[in-house]
Parts: C-alpha cells; sequence; structure tokens
C-alpha cells in the first residue's frame, strides 16, 4: 500500500512544466500498431496507465523502449491480436486498442475494459459503430471478438460524444478503404493530437476539433516521431491546488485555450491569471468566493476530470456552489473523503451542494479514483494539520511523480510507499 502524508499551510510558489497527456498518449500508443513501424514519442508521461499500454503492446509483439520521457514503439513484428481479461481490466483506454488491432490483423479478440468506477462506463456506443461499419462482433464469456474483413465506410452518428468511440472508429477506418465520418464526434484537444499523429503517418483525416470527422482510408502507414501534447487535467489540478493554498505559480508547456472553462472559473472566483504563450501564471493572495452552479460538460465545457478538484477548491472558498456532474453518473466519491476533512457537502446523485468552510483539517482519507485522489491531495496541502491520503495507487495512473512537483513549488509531501 501507498500513501502520500501531507502537511498543509505551505504556500505554494515558484514554476513547473506540465508534461504530456495521458489522454492523448494512450490512443497514440494503441495508434502506433498502424504503421507496422518505428514510432518515437517525446513527453511520454511515466504514469502508471502508460506502464499498462506497454504491457499490451508488447503482449502483441511490439518491442518497446523507454528513457525518461521518450517513448519508443517498434510494431514491425506484430504477432498477436488478442489481449487477455487480466490486462483489460487493469485500464478503461485498454479498449481502444480493439480499433487498432483490428486496423492491422483484420481480427481481434479482447476482454471488457476495467479502470475507475465512475458508474456503468459501457461500450455500446464503441460496439454499435463498429457494427455499422459492417464490423461482424461476438460476445461470450467475457470477451469479445471482431472481424472487421467486410468493412464498409459509411456515416455514423454517435449518441453522444464519445471520446474512446470517435478514437476507436478513427482508428478502425483510417486504413480501410472509402470515406468513413462520425457525425456527433467528441472535440476534445486529444481527438485533436490523435488526428495530428495520423495524419504525420500519412492517414488522411480531417475535422478533429469539430463535431464531424472525416476519415479518408489509405494503404499503409510511415514511421512518425511525435511530442504528446501537455496534459491539460494535470494542469488545472495545479490550478486548483494553488487556489487552495494561497499561491502564486507559473505552469510553462501549457496550452491555455485548452484549459479556458477552468481559467474563466478561476478568474470569476477572484484568482489572478494571466497566460502568456505557452505558460500561465496564477496567483491567489485573498480568499476565493463561489456561489454558483458548476456543470461538466464535453469540450470545450468544463472537463469531468476536473470536477473532484473543482469541489476540493470550493470547499473552502466563500460561498456556497452547486457542482453538477452530467458526463458520469457516479463521480462524487471524493465528497465522503472531503467531509472526513472537515467538507461541508451534501451529495444528491448527480449535484453536490458544497458550503465553504474557512479551512479543512487533516484526516486519513483513501482515493477512490485518480482525480478524486489528486483532490484530496490538494486539499490536504491547504488544510490545517497532517493529512495520509491512501490507495494513491489511483493517483500514480495519471500523475507522474504528484509528490515531486507539488514539493517543487513549497509543498509538504512525502510518498511512503511500506505504509501498511
Ligand atoms: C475519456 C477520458 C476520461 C474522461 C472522459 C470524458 C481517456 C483515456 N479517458 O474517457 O478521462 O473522463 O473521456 O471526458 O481519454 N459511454 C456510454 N457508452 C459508450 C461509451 C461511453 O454510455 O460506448 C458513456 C460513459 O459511460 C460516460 C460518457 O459516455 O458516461 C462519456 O464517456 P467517454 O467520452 O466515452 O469517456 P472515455 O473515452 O471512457
Amino acid at each position: 500500500m501507498s500513501a502520500y502524508i501531507i502537511n498543509g499551510g505551505n504556500y505554494l510558489s515558484g514554476e513547473i512544466r506540465i508534461g504530456g497527456a495521458k489522454n492523448s498518449v494512450l490512443p497514440i500508443m494503441a495508434a502506433s500498431l498502424l504503421n507496422l513501424s518505428e514510432t518515437v514519442l517525446l513527453d511520454c508521461p511515466r504514469i502508471s496507465d502508460v506502464d499498462i499500454s506497454v504491457e499490451i503492446l508488447k503482449r502483441l509483439g511490439c518491442k518497446v523502449f523507454r528513457d525518461e520521457t521518450t517513448a519508443v514503439i517498434d510494431s514491425s513484428d506484430i504477432n498477436n491480436f488478442e489481449i487477455p481479461l487480466e490486462l483489460m481490466n487493469k485500464m478503461r483506454s485498454s479498449f481502444i486498442f480493439l480499433g487498432a488491432m483490428l486496423a492491422v490483423g483484420g481480427k481481434a479478440v479482447c476482454g471488457y475494459p476495467g479502470g475507475c468506477e465512475l458508474g456503468a462506463r459501457p461500450i455500446d456506443m464503441h460496439l454499435k459503430a463498429f457494427k455499422k461499419l459492417g464490423v461482424r462482433i461476438k460476445e461470450q464469456g467475457g470477451y469479445i471478438s471482431c472481424d472487421s474483413s467486410h468493412f464498409k465506410a459509411c456515416k455514423v452518428a454517435l449518441d453522444f460524444p464519445s471520446v474512446g468511440a470517435t478514437e476507436n472508429i478513427m482508428l478502425l477506418a483510417c486504413k480501410q478503404k472509402g470515406t468513413t465520418t462520425i457525425i456527433n464526434a467528441a472535440r476534445e484537444p486529444e481527438i485533436s493530437d490523435l488526428q495530428n499523429f495520423l495524419n504525420s503517418m500519412g492517414a488522411k483525416i480531417s475535422g478533429a476539433g469539430s463535431n464531424k470527422i472525416k476519415i479518408e482510408g489509405v494503404a499503409s502507414l510511415k514511421s512518425v516521431k511525435k511530442r504528446i501534447m501537455p496534459d491539460r487535467i494535470v494542469a488545472a489540478t495545479m490550478m486548483f491546488a494553488a487556489c487552495i493554498s494561497g499561491g502564486n505559480i507559473t505552469l510553462k508547456n501549457v496550452t491555455c485555450s485548452h484549459i479556458e472553462s477552468v481559467i474563466l472559473l478561476l478568474q470569476g472566483c477572484g484568482a489572478d491569471i494571466y497566460t502568456h504563450g505557452d505558460s500561465l501564471d496564477i496567483i491567489c493572495s485573498k480568499r476565493l468566493r463561489f456561489s454558483d452552479t458548476l456543470c461538466t460538460m464535453p469540450y470545450p465545457g468544463f472537463p469531468t476530470d476536473a470536477q473532484a478538484q473543482a469541489v476540493a477548491a470550493f470547499s473552502t472558498m466563500e460561498g456556497t456552489s452547486i457542482v453538477k456532474e452530467t458526463i458520469f453518473e457516479n463521480r462524487f466519491n471524493h465528497a465522503s473523503e472531503l467531509k472526513k476533512m472537515g467538507a461541508d457537502i451534501t451529495v444528491d446523485d448527480r449535484i453536490a451542494v458544497i458550503k465553504g468552510v474557512k479551512r479543512l483539517s487533516g484526516a486519513h482519507v483513501y482515493a477512490p479514483d485518480l482525480r478524486g485522489g489528486a483532490a484530496l491531495v490538494i486539499a490536504a496541502l491547504g488544510a490545517e494539520g497532517t493529512t495520509v491520503v491512501d490507495n494513491i495507487h489511483y493517483i500514480d495512473r495519471g500523475y507522474e511523480q504528484l509528490d515531486k512537483m507539488l514539493s517543487a513549488l513549497g509543498g509538504d509531501i512525502k510518498r511512503n510507499d511500506y505504509y501498511e
């Protein structure tokens, strides 16, 4: 068991660089199967979800070499198109490999994906779209077997702009004959990063960033080198950390337009935020105030992946706030842990009402999932006394050495990997 031990009360100041985005690197790693050649990824974060993707790639026959923040993937000897249940269960994004395996092998087998417990998180939209495109699917004994030899390009409309379904269709279709169009596609920046990656391999995809993506199939793809876009959720987490601790920090390597909803929210709460090029300063010299409603929405709306961190910040702001979670059905598991620290939060289904208290106090809490865990850590930075955040393997899924990042800014946080 691993835990973070945090002594609250330190003011955060200084500068940190944001690394590559988890939600961009994972589909791009799956896409690296498609060129049957070498892919070099720069700014590849050292997080456990990337470790699982490496395991999957190796299982499929790829060679993978990693050095600090560079990953080199050689897919020329791919020889297996089946991902066993134990690997699929480790993360939800494993399902993105299905489209990529079909694009290369024509047939693929995988189990149902795992991941954070945020509700049902079904994969029906992926499968419905695949079927519309002519993929034959059999579901049996916890496994999904697919055959794409009868693929037929067409227009596919998603019932909801699912990020994963949009990416899976892009991967499946980009080496097939004909033009596939995704209607009601997700518009998240990670989709644009995937499009750019595939196009620099030689794919012909347009429209990412809008709700209509056109994929014109090409026969083959070539070797590529790509820098992963900065992680907008890590950047947002650091901004909320600055709010909670009354900090003055500079973030380097951020795409400010990707976090506009977070910038506008926090400016409205009274934070001073200045953007210049790929860096952002956030200064929170007084207690912030929020007495409004925040709804999570698909991009460019406020990201569900920053909702827990916002709840942590609202817990100590002046005023009463309402947070509505519209993307996932069960994404307030951090609320009961924050309450142990003295937060005043009432949750009813997908709505949380947060009455700001002056200060939280240290407690022993458990990370309920990846972002909920990060929310507890940043809440602890502003709390009185010592907080132990347990179950931090969840946080390791998406934050590279969160303790080192926060200590570099003056936070008093230590990792204990031997905690019983
Ligand atoms: C991705 C992100 C995740 C983020 C989420 C929403 C990655 C690796 N993960 O997850 O961090 O929180 O987008 O921005 O990029 N749904 C269905 N059926 C489906 C697919 C999805 O009902 O077939 C539902 C989900 O249960 C959820 C909603 O649609 O309620 C959004 O899911 P989706 O956009 O697909 O999220 P992910 O791609 O899993």
